[in-house]
């Protein structure tokens, strides 16, 4: 492992730091995926109540999967970027006819499922089912690039595999779910884009951005 004390201090700040939100209280696959969709190009505040919406008219799979597209077109009224509704619903139909209604319980299956990119799959594996996955999103590649002085353009999509072997080595064995909750929730928090709380940052010390006076330059992204 690249640096033990990684995972420790931000699970550690993740539990005094933490917003309470829905989909961190459940194990159910479905819930967790329903959320990461909505969440893909939206942000937590707005997300919120359609997950709320989505979740009390359509509590399983299989509610949603049954639903004319219309009213999901509807519930998503707001959200923008309907093709991800279509997308959603279409998937829905396909892990109940194909899958029985069951989400498949691992992130290998899971990206076999047409519409369940990378990302979707390690969140449901590692938050539904404890798998040792790291889930990559623009907050850890963010908070991955500064600690660890990764100059690798974020862009550019060679540079997938750099980020992904070290935040796969990262992810502890305990608690795997709750370390990708924290550094996702350390990248939107504490690790922002343009004013990162660097006095007040418990990985200070361990930081390469920070101890080179780069964190303005890192992560470095190609406007392409
Ligand atoms: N954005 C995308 N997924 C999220 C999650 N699981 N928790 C908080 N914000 C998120």
């Amino acid at each position: 492992v690249p640096d033990p004390s990684f995972a420790p201090t931000l699970i550690n700040w993740y539990s005094r730091h933490k917003r309470s939100l829905p989909w961190r209280g459940t194990k159910n696959p479905y819930f967790i995926w329903l959320s990461e969709v909505i969440l893909q190009q939206t942000r937590v505040a707005q997300g919120l109540p359609y997950y709320e919406r989505f979740v009390a008219a359509y509590p399983t799979v299989h509610d949603l999967a049954a639903a004319p597209q219309d009213e999901v077109l509807r519930l998503w009224q707001g959200l923008g970027y309907y093709s991800r509704a279509r997308n959603m619903h279409h998937t829905a139909q396909l892990v109940v006819e194909k899958y029985g209604g069951r989400f498949p319980d691992n992130y290998e299956e899971l990206l076999k499922l047409k519409g369940v990119g990378n990302y979707t799959a390690a969140a449901i594996a590692a938050f539904a089912f404890q798998e040792r996955v790291a889930v990559l999103d623009g907050n850890v590649f963010r908070v991955l690039a500064r600690v660890f002085g990764i100059t690798d353009d974020i862009a550019a999509p060679a540079s997938r595999k750099v980020f992904q072997k070290l935040a796969d080595e990262l992810v502890p064995a305990h608690e795997p779910d709750t370390y990708n909750q924290a550094i996702m929730e350390f990248g939107a928090i504490q690790c922002t884009p343009l004013m990162p709380d660097c006095m007040f940052c418990p990985l200070q010390q361990n930081c390469f951005a920070f101890n080179h006076g780069m964190v303005q330059e890192l992560p470095v992204k190609s406007k392409a």
